[in-house]
């Protein structure tokens, strides 16, 4: 079998070692450093066990990446896995994806069968409509069948759950093409119980959103609820949020309050369905926009504790731990810490980072901040007033506190991911957190 992944992003990786450990794949980018880095089996993407299978599968002659406008024979297995950017205004670009669908028709005798039994999946996150606007006339003009089928992978998590998916989502116009790829799935899947719902392509398309928004949706509940705690005495977020994920209705996921959520998914997909629903009805929902305030006010919450503990913040340093916008990933597209250095930066505030990948994090959008970086944190914390952890590294959690506040100007903490909330903090030490009344003077409750 002879599997086509347009697309070396994220998603386009993964997929591609995930499913070269079974067969035979082209892996194909327009971006030649992307193509050149996995022919020598380097990931550019920081995720556990990737490179190691990507390796695995180079070596066996599996996986093949190749440039676009190289020579290609046809594939029973087309997965596109382009990126679906967002514009400034929040509408989903869908350009990448247009291009790809006019190179497939045009080079058709190098890509698809010629007894139309190619499948063309479109994987990338699309607002519904788009593969039949895009795609449909591969079916009108039975060159190949189509069908979508959105990826669920998690950064940091990426090949697990690729190999291991919760659930296998497949839309389809024909049942020709939705048994062809349930077919390959349970073929695929080393566990077989995964449940597969096949439904109309736009449904699946509108899973995708669902799904995303509704895990949002409980991000910046649950942040919401933080708030309302910390001017409740003796109250604590985790306490509340395990109480209450216990109930299988509500599910213990998702709840863990903090700066809120960053990513290349949540934030771009959230708009796009807002600018969606927004032209369907001429309304703006109004869940989702609150999801969407909440979360871009998350930041703001840990710059105002850092001026009620230090006062006027032209002049001070602040040490940052953590700049991706969650652990086991180097990725720090929209991440928190963004905003937060660049308010700190506006304030006249120095800043220190650290971060456990911060060598292969790309920094390009920090520089201007006078950022300097540090490779431990005990030099980080150096003479600084204060410290914000942004991201809950397993790293950080091992950490000292005596220890690492040592050289510091005042021994300030921040928490913003309640790293140590549930941690014992030396007397020497002012520990501050999202959710919590603990530790807070009681001045911060009127404020
Ligand atoms: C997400 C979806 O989980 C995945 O299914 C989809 O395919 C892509 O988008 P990802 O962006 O990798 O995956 O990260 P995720 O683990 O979902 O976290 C997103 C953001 O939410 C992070 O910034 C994280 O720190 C934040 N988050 C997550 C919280 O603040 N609290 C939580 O309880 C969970």
């Amino acid at each position: 079998m002879r599997i086509g992944i347009f697309g070396a992003g994220y998603v386009g990786l993964s997929t591609a070692v995930c499913l070269a450990q079974q067969y035979d794949v082209e892996l194909v980018d327009i971006d030649l450093k992307k193509i050149e880095s996995i022919k020598k089996g380097k990931s550019y993407i920081f995720e556990e066990d990737l490179e190691r299978l990507l390796n695995t599968a180079i070596n066996s002659n599996k996986l093949k990446a190749k440039l676009l406008t190289e020579q290609f024979s046809p594939f029973d297995f087309i997965f596109i896995t382009v990126g679906t950017p967002s514009e400034s205004d929040g509408y989903i670009n869908l350009r990448y994806v247009d291009s790809i669908s006019k190179t497939l028709k045009e080079r058709r005798n190098e890509f698809l069968l010629e007894n139309k039994q190619t499948l063309i999946t479109l994987r990338s996150t699309v607002i519904p409509g788009t593969t039949n606007q895009i795609l449909a006339s591969f079916e009108k003009e039975e060159l190949a069948n189509i069908a979508f089928n959105p990826e669920f992978l998690s950064q940091g998590s990426a090949v697990k759950d690729t190999i291991f998916p919760r659930r296998v989502i497949i839309g389809a116009n024909r049942s020709c093409s939705s048994r062809a790829l349930e077919e390959f799935y349970l073929e695929t899947l080393e566990k077989s119980d995964v449940p597969i719902y096949k439904m109309s392509i736009e449904s699946a398309e509108f899973t995708k959103y669902v799904a995303n928004a509704f895990l949002a949706t409980k991000i910046s509940f649950a942040n919401e609820m933080a708030d309302i705690v910390e001017g409740v005495e003796n109250a604590d977020i985790d306490a509340i949020m395990e109480g209450i994920g216990s109930d299988p209705r509500i599910s213990p996921y998702f709840l863990n309050a903090g700066i809120g959520f960053g990513g290349s998914c949540f934030p771009k997909d959230i708009n796009a369905l807002v600018r969606f629903s927004e032209n369907l009805s001429a309304e703006t929902p109004s869940i989702l926009s609150s999801v969407l305030k909440v979360n871009e006010n998350r930041p703001f919450r840990l710059i105002k504790l850092l001026r009620q503990e230090i006062g006027r913040l032209n002049g001070k340093k602040v040490a940052i731990l953590g700049i991706t916008f969650k652990p086991g990933t180097n990725d720090s597209r929209e991440a928190p810490s963004l905003r937060i250095i660049q308010a700190l930066w506006r304030s006249g505030v120095k800043v220190n980072v650290h971060d456990p990948v911060l060598n292969r994090i790309d920094l390009s959008s920090y520089q201007m901040f006078n950022i300097e970086q540090f490779e431990d944190v005990v030099s980080c914390l150096q003479d600084v007033d204060a410290c914000l952890i942004l991201t809950e590294w397993p790293e950080y959690q091992k950490l000292d506190l005596e220890t690492i506040t040592k050289g510091m100007r005042n021994k300030i903490i921040i928490d913003g991911r309640r790293v140590f909330a549930q941690k014992h903090i030396p007397d020497s030490i002012r520990y501050l957190t999202i959710g919590s009344s603990k530790n807070r003077s009681p001045a911060i409750f009127n404020s």
